[in-house]
């Protein structure tokens, strides 16, 4: 048990009616799903952007899950009881924010607002989803919440990354000024069944081109490294920290670093491929180096990832190739 876990009686499955924005995305539908496992009803608000209905499918007849078709940049209520205020509504992956970044932006400054306004006016324990973006193309190696990251606030990557890093600051705004009960979760990359084949990220990329037998494209001469994190656990870090008082930012991630060149290669093993890989450009203000560091996670969450590498990629290539979705190749 966490040193800051919530006393008995207000932690755990006491937070009984949980809000969550972005919940028909990937993470955030893993997410309501384990509220829902866990005895808790939930408000999913979303307006579809980068999610689907499609990941929320088998929760929309039950009967402590309800589902708002809302953009979150304007201001929307949740009537009743709310105890719990999971933010996560914000495009993610780098072609879905390259594609809207004034919405990017909009979703971290007034979306964010609206969420931690409906925190504040209900009493609920408010949990952002930040990012290791906020850390930049890091210049310190594993990285701690403590490092204050190396970010270009005009490259093409700043609309995520100033979102974030301004969604952390409103977040620490509102717990000072109106002394709301918050949260800030740090994700580092997540993986898993859910996720968009067409969203970018490394992972649905590298299993889509396998499946299809088509050339595995990595970026760069693909030395650059990642952490991945399944997101059963992503899911349990989030929710360890929603169940604590802790305050202060939380890395959420794996610390098992990878090249993207022996990612390729692990994918292509488990699927069986035999496809080539071909090194593409990489996109600008890439991060060379992405590790965290979650001693803190350990510490006051009593967290860290379960899920190896080769389980996580196994259930998720499963999971796309049942999915079958191969159609945009
Ligand atoms: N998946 C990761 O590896 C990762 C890493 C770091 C941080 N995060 C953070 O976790 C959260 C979820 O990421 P994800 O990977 O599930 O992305 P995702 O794109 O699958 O999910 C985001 C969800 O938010 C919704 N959304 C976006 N803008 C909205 C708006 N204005 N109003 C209402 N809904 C809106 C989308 O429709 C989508 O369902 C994001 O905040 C992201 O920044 C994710």
């Amino acid at each position: 048990m966490s040193h800051t876990a919530r006393p008995e009686g207000l932690s755990g499955h006491t937070a009984k009616r949980a809000v969550v924005t972005g919940g028909a995305g990937f993470v955030g539908s893993h997410l309501c799903r384990a509220l829902l496992a866990a005895g808790d009803s939930v408000v999913c608000v979303d307006n579809l952007s980068t999610g689907r209905l499609r990941n929320i499918a088998d929760l929309l007849d039950h009967r402590r899950f309800t589902f708002l078709d809302a953009d979150i940049v304007e201001p929307f209520s949740v009537s009743d009881q709310v105890d719990l205020v999971l933010h996560l509504a914000c495009p993610a992956s780098p072609p879905d924010y390259f594609r809207m970044p004034v919405a990017t932006l909009r979703a971290g400054g007034h979306g964010t607002y609206n969420a931690l306004c409906l925190a504040r006016d209900t009493g609920a324990r408010f949990v952002i989803t930040s990012t290791s973006e906020v850390y930049g193309d890091p210049l310190v190696h594993p990285q701690r919440e403590d490092y204050w990251g190396n970010v270009n606030p005009v490259g093409p990557r700043a609309c995520y990354d100033e979102s974030k890093r301004f969604s952390e600051a409103l977040t620490v705004a509102f717990r000072d000024e109106y002394g709301v009960d918050t949260g800030i979760a740090r994700l580092f990359n997540s993986y898993g069944p859910d996720m968009r084949d067409d969203d970018g990220r490394v992972v649905p990329t590298f299993i889509k081109q396998a499946l299809a037998g088509k050339p595995l494209t990595v970026m760069g001469d693909g030395s650059q490294t990642r952490s991945l994190c399944y997101v059963s656990d992503t899911v349990r870090g989030i929710l360890a920290l929603a169940r604590s008082c802790e305050t202060s930012p939380v890395n959420i991630g794996n610390p098992h670093e990878i090249t993207m060149r022996e990612l390729a290669e692990y994918v292509l093993g488990l699927t069986g491929g035999h496809s080539p890989v071909h090194y593409v450009e990489a996109r600008p203000d890439d991060p060379q180096r992405r590790r965290p560091d979650i001693g803190r996670a350990r510490r006051v969450l009593d967290w860290e990832p379960e899920v190896r590498l080769f389980d996580g990629l196994k259930e998720t290539i499963a999971a796309f190739a049942l999915a079958g979705d191969l159609s945009a190749v």
